[in-house]
């Protein structure tokens, strides 16, 4: 079940990308597992993009979409899968959060490992005056997060499918103000994933990352021996010579780092 990309990662990123965005029926084709060629639903996403129906199929895609299994497996970072979304979010302050990661109108582009449901992507997006590139390995994640989008008429999310881990961000060098690893440093040697950040951030761009705390009992978050700490972001900064330039209280359950150049 589930989306099938014919070719190889590429062709699906573009095709998954434009045609959730562009063409509701490949949106609903996902939600029931459909099969879909890749090609062809990006040429017909582009014709129905210019269609009068365009606004209105936009708001029949609001509905979560099933995990596809075993799509691209590759590194998907363990113990990275969602609980009901509802659920997910009501166990972040998001604007505190935000606030307190100085994420406002004077940002510009903001590159982001790992969309999930949009939980972050969408109110960053509203926040900022630049693009937010977003990536996730799943490609449901991303449908749902463009459908969104698109459901709250913002337009500057570029979400794609797209192994960060293995492959990077796949941005220009220094582009952006801001990489953001939320809720996904739980695995034992980031130090290359914190490069991979650094290399697309400008002078002056702030790697910002938020993991569930591992001194309090959290509802949710990764076993316990999994889960970074404030205490792992010198050796972050240093691995990408980067520095630390604030460890942040998230109220309820997150801590956060902000790493300069
Ligand atoms: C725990 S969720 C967090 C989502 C979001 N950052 C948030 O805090 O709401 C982690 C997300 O990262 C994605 N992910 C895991 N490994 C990945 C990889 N190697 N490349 C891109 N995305 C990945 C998962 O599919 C999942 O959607």
């Amino acid at each position: 079940m589930g989306l099938l990309i014919r070719n190889n990662v590429q062709v699906g990123e573009l095709a998954l990308q434009q045609a959730t965005f562009l063409l509701p029926e490949a949106a609903r084709a996902i939600e029931i597992g459909e099969q879909l060629d890749a090609q062809r639903t990006v040429s017909r996403g582009v014709a129905w993009k210019n269609s009068p129906h365009r606004d209105h199929d936009r708001r029949a895609r609001t509905r979560c979409l099933p995990l596809p299994g075993g799509l691209l497996a590759a590194m998907k970072v363990p113990e990275s899968g969602m609980p009901e979304e509802t659920y997910w979010e009501s166990l972040f302050d998001i604007p505190l959060i935000l606030d307190r990661l100085k994420i406002d109108r004077t940002v510009g582009h903001v590159a982001e490992l790992g969309c999930g449901y949009g939980t972050f992507t969408l109110p960053v997006a509203r926040r900022i005056h630049g693009t937010l590139f977003t990536f996730d390995i799943e490609p449901a994640m991303i449908a749902h997060t463009l459908a969104r989008a698109a459901e709250e008429d913002i337009s500057n999310v570029n979400a794609a499918l797209r192994d960060v881990l293995a492959t990077g961000f796949g941005l220009e060098p220094e582009c952006c103000d801001a990489v953001l690893l939320f809720n996904i440093l739980h695995f034992p040697q980031p130090d290359d994933l914190i490069r991979k950040a650094a290399a697309v951030l400008r002078p002056g761009g702030r790697v910002l990352a938020i993991h569930w705390r591992s001194d309090i009992e959290t509802p949710r978050g990764p076993p316990l021996h999994l889960r970074p700490k404030p205490s792992d972001a010198p050796r972050w900064a240093d691995a990408a010579g980067l520095t630390v330039a604030e460890v942040l209280d998230l109220p309820p359950w997150h801590f956060g780092v902000v790493l300069a150049t």
